[in-house]
């Protein structure tokens, strides 16, 4: 990792640059410490912590506090990457809640950016976020916090219409401000296709490889969450020989592009 803090504007560059970057979870200082010394550009403080730390069933449960407390223990072990914290479900619904709440993640949790989920329905919200400082990674595709609407973690984005509509909210989210795109269980080509048409940066998740950064779930690339891997996620410590040797190998794939692979990613 170059001695620099990495910033929006670093990842603005490596997207212009055509250099892919790497992010992945962390919710604690040791944990965030590794990745940092890595070289993972973002570490993000996921509300995945309700399923990998609490050992809820979803993210519905996880509080703003809850999402304070991790933010500010990972800040502590970050001194070069960027730190990307979710806001946690319903923390967002109108726009004054959500600046209220980004401004605590930000003021008392030390994050650097805040993720929320939604489109077009959140236009206003990032307006004002991004109005008053608070830079913002907007969450599409497979929207956790909307499971039970969803009826289920599935892929989004496959039929034409829906497929429309991400790149709609994708569009609608860059003009509204937002500094950052993540997609999550999209159709690679449209997620190559949004990734083209955008200034902004765009990390996947089951979203392919063209994508400009990649992101996992920590629990998950480490083989440590219990039951079936996702198809999207890779145990990157079956190939190494500790913790940090894991990282490091899914900060060089990410980079040189051989990770996401087909059997990584949807059609
Ligand atoms: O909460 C989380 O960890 C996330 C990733 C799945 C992108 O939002």
């Amino acid at each position: 990792m170059p001695d620099k803090k990495i910033t929006l504007t670093t990842l603005r560059n490596m997207k212009q640059a055509g250099e892919k970057f790497a992010c992945l979870t962390a919710y604690d200082a040791t944990f965030a410490r590794l990745l940092d010394d890595a070289g993972v550009e973002v570490v993000l403080v996921g509300d995945s912590l309700g399923m990998v730390v609490q050992g809820q069933e979803s993210t519905l449960p996880v509080t703003m506090d809850e999402m304070i407390y991790h933010t500010h223990n990972v800040s502590r072990g970050c001194s070069n990457s960027l730190v990307l914290a979710d806001m946690s479900f319903m923390s967002y619904a109108t726009p004054d809640q959500a600046m209220f709440n980004a401004g605590r993640l930000m003021a008392e949790g030390h994050a650097h950016a805040v993720k929320l989920e939604g489109g077009a329905v959140m236009v206003e919200t990032v307006k004002q976020l991004t109005a008053h400082g608070i830079p913002v990674c907007a969450h599409l595709g497979l929207l956790p916090q909307s499971v039970n609407k969803l009826g289920g973690y599935r892929v989004q984005g496959k039929e034409a219409e829906a497929a429309n509509t991400i790149l709609q909210d994708s569009m609608a989210m860059q003009e509204a401000g937002a500094d950052l795109l993540l997609f999550e269980c999209i159709p690679s080509s449209l997620a190559a296709e949004i990734t083209s048409k955008v200034d902004i940066p765009v990390i996947g998740i089951g979203a392919g490889v063209d994508c400009d950064a990649q992101v996992l779930v920590l629990h998950d690339m480490l083989g440590i969450t219990p039951g079936k891997r996702p198809k999207f996620s890779k145990n990157f410590m079956e190939e190494a020989g500790s913790i940090q040797q894991a990282i490091s190998n899914y900060v060089k794939e990410v980079k040189a592009g051989t990770f996401p692979g087909l059997e990584h990613s949807f059609s």
